[in-house]
């Protein structure tokens, strides 16, 4: 097994799209690391550059905890990759997004090295959520550090968002944003945290549905949303809608947190609905759950719903509420299973 990359001159002190990069410590051919996943308040919904991940517009997340995913990484032997997702081989499509990714950490570090790579979630199977988003921050760690680059987080940022958009955000804990950017090449196109996640105790209390028919991938969402009438609306409301979240989370003013957040997803949802052909990821149970939720909000509690690329449905609470908001989603036809998550913690090292 080679322990350091092939290359390392300090021509080659910067990380991905060029973030700072330190000189490697001990480089070990091998790490574990692991990421939770986030949910956007303000959605990431559109590609201003589909080859490097680059958003149209920023988007604003909250970490959770109880939802991660653990990658081991090992360079070295091997002429291709081995790859295990839940103790199973990655086939297909999720295999070459996983050897594409690969890739870019090998580019980073100068070396052609192949890899061994297992990962392991505790996001339970029903969920239907995209573990992605954590999938990929823990990859980026873990490869990063198994291929001996020492990345700051800036740069893991964007080696995580090379592998999938929202995982750029899991880096971090709490409440995070992810900047657009300006430049074509990405080096700006970063996250950062806004709030720790012990700032302020919030509930994401996340709604299981029966595994509905594999519906459209946020990629090819993104794609159709991209030629919706709607579309311009979007990206014209981003930096007002940015603003709005960003001014709640520093009041930690909740009604006004998720106000913005209901609008953001509700606003992402209708774009699909223009579009041609249209785009739905709504099952009835998701419906039912908004109503569920807008019941309650009737009757004083502030709760309020979000929802992603797919029929789950997340409602953002404050702690005493959890409970109420459970139980009203539980009895949703439909909805297997019921978690209240708290904020989660950053992307981190485990051996
Ligand atoms: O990171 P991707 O490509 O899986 O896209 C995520 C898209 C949404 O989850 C719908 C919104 C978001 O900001 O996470």
């Amino acid at each position: 097994m080679r322990s350091t990359p092939a290359r390392w001159t300090a021509q080659r002190l910067t990380g991905p799209d060029g973030g700072d990069l330190l000189p490697p410590a001990m480089p070990s051919a091998q790490a574990t690391a692991r990421a939770n996943v986030n949910v956007a308040l303000v959605k990431y919904w559109g590609k201003r550059d589909p080859a490097l991940n680059l958003p149209a517009t920023g988007s604003i997340s909250l970490t959770l905890d109880q939802l991660s995913v653990e990658a081991d990484v090992a360079f070295g032997g091997g002429s291709e990759d081995r790859l295990e997702i839940e103790g199973a081989p990655a086939e297909g499509e999720e295999a070459q997004r996983l050897v594409r990714f690969l890739d870019v950490v090998r580019g980073e570090a100068g070396s052609a090295a192949r890899a061994t790579v297992a990962t392991r979630s505790t996001v339970p199977r029903a969920a239907g959520l995209a573990s992605s988003a954590a999938a990929f921050a823990a990859l980026a760690l873990a490869a990063s550090r198994a291929a001996g680059l020492r990345l700051e987080p800036p740069a893991l940022s964007a080696l995580a968002r090379r592998g999938s958009g929202s995982a750029a955000r899991s880096i971090f804990g709490g409440f995070v944003e992810w900047r657009r950017g300006e430049r074509t090449d990405g080096r700006d196109s970063v996250a950062e945290p806004l709030a720790a996640a012990g700032d302020w105790d919030l509930r994401m209390v996340v709604a299981m549905t029966t595994r509905a028919p594999k519906s459209v991938s946020s990629r090819d969402g993104m794609a159709r949303a991209a030629a919706s009438p709607l579309y311009p609306a979007w990206v014209a409301g981003a930096e007002a809608d940015l603003a709005e979240a960003r001014a709640a989370i520093r009041a930690r003013d909740l009604e006004a947190l998720g106000t913005i957040a209901e609008h953001s997803a509700l606003k992402m949802h209708a774009i699909g609905l223009a579009a041609r052909p249209p785009l739905l990821y709504w099952r009835g149970a998701t419906v039912e759950c908004v109503h569920r939720v807008w019941a309650l909000r009737a009757g004083g509690t502030a709760a309020f719903v979000t929802i992603d690329a797919g029929p789950q449905v997340k409602v953002l609470c404050g702690p005493a509420d959890a409970a109420r908001v459970a139980a009203a989603l539980e009895t949703v036809p439909g909805v297997e299973r019921v978690l209240a998550c708290a904020p989660g913690t950053g992307a981190e090292v485990l051996g």
